[in-house]
């Protein structure tokens, strides 16, 4: 049975794990950067189509040691690749290289291609163009200490990018990130999420489309996968099929967004109405200074500014003061999840977290933090 490889925001892989596991894929190995998965190339398709926390899926091909070029050229060689696109189809490599004997990634990239388009130029007499924006075929190069290992791309573009997100606010999270974070608050599906700071809508996007049960990959036009020779149109017909009949159209609940930033409403909305989701949110333009809750009983997950992209920290502490009395006076009963990647600003909110996960917001070193409004 062919390996795949789910690639995971670091700190998540545990949640992806799980999410794997739901849909009932065969893990096999988790690591830092993600989980092994064991199955047919229906479980990719579908891995593709339904993890809502998975960065890529790829699949492993070849593992091997090589110090020098002509040992890396060789062991290219010994691999098919003119199974997985036709001759005049495109592809790209992408390398990257640690502490070993060949130290320059684009040459290293440059050595891989150069096997690979000598295979074709063999069989066929006709070599792949090199494309690196829309690759037919991505294949990914990772050497630490002269340990190379070699994957075909199966998603194309990152899976974070759904389709439904045309403009942003200043740093908004990638959306399977805050997936995987809606993953570890335990949020049940089944009850209101408060999002403070609402930004682009991405935390509350992700959790309708949870509870609506739209599959994240619904939106998207295209996967790597589709541009690979042993691409089976009818089993990927057939998943949308049954991804679309298990969508739900209405749910008993409500989705509540707030922003200072009017211009942030009008962007979440129209993302919200891009992904199908927009009649079940509301957005509102307002202060967490005076927020109140909008529902009886519900669970809040917000991600405030931090300073690291965007704000000036004497402004942002009057933030993170107002977010700590605004939960402490007025969601007694109710429990908040916060990310942030300021420690300090977190002391701002004089209020003691009761669970803690360490998480990056790409190269950001982030907390994730439960807080029990009693
Ligand atoms: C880091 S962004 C949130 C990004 C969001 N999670 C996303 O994925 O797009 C922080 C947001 O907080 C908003 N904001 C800043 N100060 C605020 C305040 N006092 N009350 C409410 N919102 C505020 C900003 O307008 C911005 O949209």
């Amino acid at each position: 049975m062919p390996q795949f490889f789910a690639s995971a925001p670091k700190g998540l892989s545990d949640a992806l794990e799980i999410e794997l596991k739901e849909l009932g894929l065969n893990v096999t190995e988790k690591s830092q950067s993600g989980v092994m998965f064991e199955s047919n190339w229906e479980g990719c398709y579908k891995a593709n189509l339904h993890s809502r926390i998975a960065s890529r899926i790829m699949k492993p091909i070849l593992d091997f040691t090589a110090y020098q070029p002509e040992e890396l050229y060789n062991a290219i060689q010994k691999h098919d690749f003119t199974k997985y696109i036709k001759p005049n189809q495109t592809m790209t490599i992408d390398a990257s290289v640690r502490d070993g004997r060949m130290h320059d990634q684009r040459f290293v990239a440059m050595k891989v291609k150069d096997a690979i388009v000598d295979q074709f130029r063999e069989k066929f007499d006709v070599r792949p163009d090199v494309d690196n924006t829309r690759p037919d075929l991505r294949v990914q190069v990772r050497a630490v200490k002269n340990q190379f290992s070699v994957s075909i791309d199966t998603s194309g573009s990152s899976l974070f990018q759904r389709g439904y997100r045309r403009d942003v606010v200043e740093a908004p999270l990638k959306e399977n990130l805050a997936a995987g974070l809606l993953k570890l608050s335990e949020w049940d599906r089944q009850s209101s999420l408060v999002d403070f700071f609402v930004g682009s809508g991405t935390f509350l996007i992700e959790a309708a489309m949870m509870a609506l049960n739209i599959a994240p990959g619904i939106h998207r036009k295209t996967f790597g996968f589709m541009k690979l020779e042993n691409f089976d149109r009818a089993v990927w017909d057939k998943l949308v099929d049954e991804a679309i009949a298990a969508e739900k159209e209405e749910i008993p609940f409500e989705f509540f967004g707030f922003d200072i930033d009017r211009r942030a409403i009008t962007i979440a909305k129209d993302n919200a109405k891009r992904a199908g989701v927009d009649h079940v949110i509301q957005f509102k333009a307002e202060s967490v200074a005076t927020v109140a809750p909008p529902v009886e009983k519900g669970l809040i997950v917000v991600n405030p500014p931090y300073g690291a992209r965007i704000g000036d920290e004497d402004n942002l502490r009057d933030v993170y003061r107002d977010l700590g009395y605004t939960l402490k006076h007025r969601f007694q009963g109710w429990d908040a999840w916060i990310l942030s990647g300021n420690k300090d600003l977190i002391g701002d909110l004089k209020l003691k977290a009761s669970r803690r996960f360490m998480i990056y917001n790409g190269s950001i070193e982030c907390r994730f933090l439960k807080y029990t409004m009693r």
